[in-house]
Parts: C-alpha cells; structure tokens; sequence
C-alpha cells in the first residue's frame, strides 16, 4: 500500500512572517496523519518553517541542494545544511530548474545520489514540454529523463525515492493534465521502474502529479490507480486550499 504524499513547493514566494504563518494553518490542516505532508519553503525560510511545523505532522523539504559536501561553492546549499535545519525530502530536477536554470540529468543525477548519501527522501521531476507532448515524444522525454536521473541508483536506493511527473505545460498554467492523461504517464512510468528495477520495488514507488492541482480537481487525480500524491504549486500557498487538496488525498 502506497501511502499518499501531498507535497507544497512554496517556490520563490512568501515573506518570513508569511512563510510561518502559513505553516502553522499546514500544520493544523494536517491532521492524524493518514496522508504523509511535507512543504518546502525556499531555503531562507526553512528554519522558521521547521520550527513552525515541529509539533505538527508535516514534514519539511528543500527545493533544491547541491551535491558537494562542503567548500567553495558560491550560492550553493549542501545537504547537511538542510539536514541541520530540519529537511527530511528534497525536491530535485523541478521543469523550473530544468528548463528556466538549465539543469542537466547529470547534473540532477549528482544531487539524487548525495541526497540519498544524506538520508534524504528525494522527490525526482520529470516532465515533458508542450511541443514534446503535442509531437507524441511525452513518455521518450520523460524515460529519458528518469534513466538519466537515476544513473547508478540501486533498488534499495531506489525504494527512497518519490518520482513527481509534472508536464511542463500544466505548471503554473491553470492546465491540468486530464486524470486519463495524468494516470497514462504514471503507469508507464511505473512500467518503466519494473523494467529498471523490479515489479515489486514499481509497486512500492510513490508518483506524484504536479500542475496546477486545485481542491476542484485534486479528487478526480487522487482517485487514478497509479497517482500517489501531489506536488503542488500555487494552491499551497493558502492553508485553505492546500487543506482542500489533503482531504482529497485522505478520502480517495
Ligand atoms: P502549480 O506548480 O501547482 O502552480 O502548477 C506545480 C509545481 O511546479 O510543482
């Protein structure tokens, strides 16, 4: 039984006040624990947000580290730093740092094995552009960028990883893949692990959906067979609807 992840990527937003204020109605909404909740501030907020959380059943998550351990690095956040401040997950290879940063599988590849190193549960994204899908190049883009994600990650290894699949053109777009869309790519995908791996490491593997998820459409997502959770953009800025869209989780 997988059990559901709905995850808050909070992105470049929010003032420190905000940030807290906003974890505590998270942290409220979470409730007994059915339905795991992380949220990942940007790095600045994190501490705060930690502390804000800490008697609360969410957990806390970077958006992004780097591989090194330690030294000249400028601009650079490692893993025992996030550790330090309260991260258990990590978001890695968000479209956002693919495509607007020009992040590469290799480079992400590095940041997946350190994170792993560090007792970290990644959170790996993949996702096609608008042109990919519309040329039919969806799941070959996406495969590609798992097999290149993943270089070098075993099985066991592989069993701490969540997989996000968030095409490109549904983000921050108010576009929702369609539950037939979404539920298509998340089952090859999985196809795809048990090719990798093994059918039973597939079967235990959470994968996300991101973009644009809303309590109005998160039910209907949730209710797909191979939909584990989500990675929510712009609705987990409001308690409320971010509390809409656990709830969708909980009861699907
Ligand atoms: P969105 O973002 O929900 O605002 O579309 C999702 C994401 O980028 O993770």
């Amino acid at each position: 039984m997988r059990r559901p992840l709905i995850a808050g990527n909070w992105k470049m937003n929010l003032d420190r006040e905000a940030a807290v204020s906003l974890a505590r109605g998270v942290g409220a909404a979470a409730g007994d624990g059915e339905v795991d909740v992380l949220v990942c501030p940007t790095f600045v907020h994190l501490d705060a947000v930690a502390q804000a959380v800490n008697d609360a059943n969410v957990h806390v998550g970077s958006q992004d580290v780097y591989f090194e351990g330690n030294g000249a690095f400028t601009g650079e956040t490692s893993t025992d730093m996030i550790k330090d401040v309260g991260c258990t997950y990590v978001i890695l290879g968000h479209s956002e740092r693919r495509n607007v940063i020009g992040e590469s599988d290799e480079l992400i590849c590095k940041k997946v094995h350190a994170a792993l190193a560090a007792g970290l549960l990644p959170i790996l994204c993949v996702g096609e552009l608008l042109e990919q899908r519309e040329a039919g190049q969806t799941m070959d883009v996406v495969k590609s960028q798992i097999e290149g994600s993943l270089k070098g990650v075993d099985a066991v290894q592989m069993s701490k990883i969540v997989v996000a699949y968030e095409p490109v053109w549904a983000i921050g777009t108010g576009k929702t893949a369609s539950p037939e869309q979404a539920q298509e790519v998340h089952a090859d995908i999985r196809s795809l692990l048990a090719r990798l791996y093994n059918q039973e490491l597939a079967d235990g593997v959470r994968i996300l959906y991101g973009g644009s998820v809303k309590p109005a459409n998160a039910a209907d997502l949730m209710a797909c067979g191979d939909i584990d959770g989500a990675l929510v953009g712009g609705a987990s800025l409001k308690a409320d609807s971010f509390a809409g869209i656990i709830e969708a989780a909980a009861s699907a």
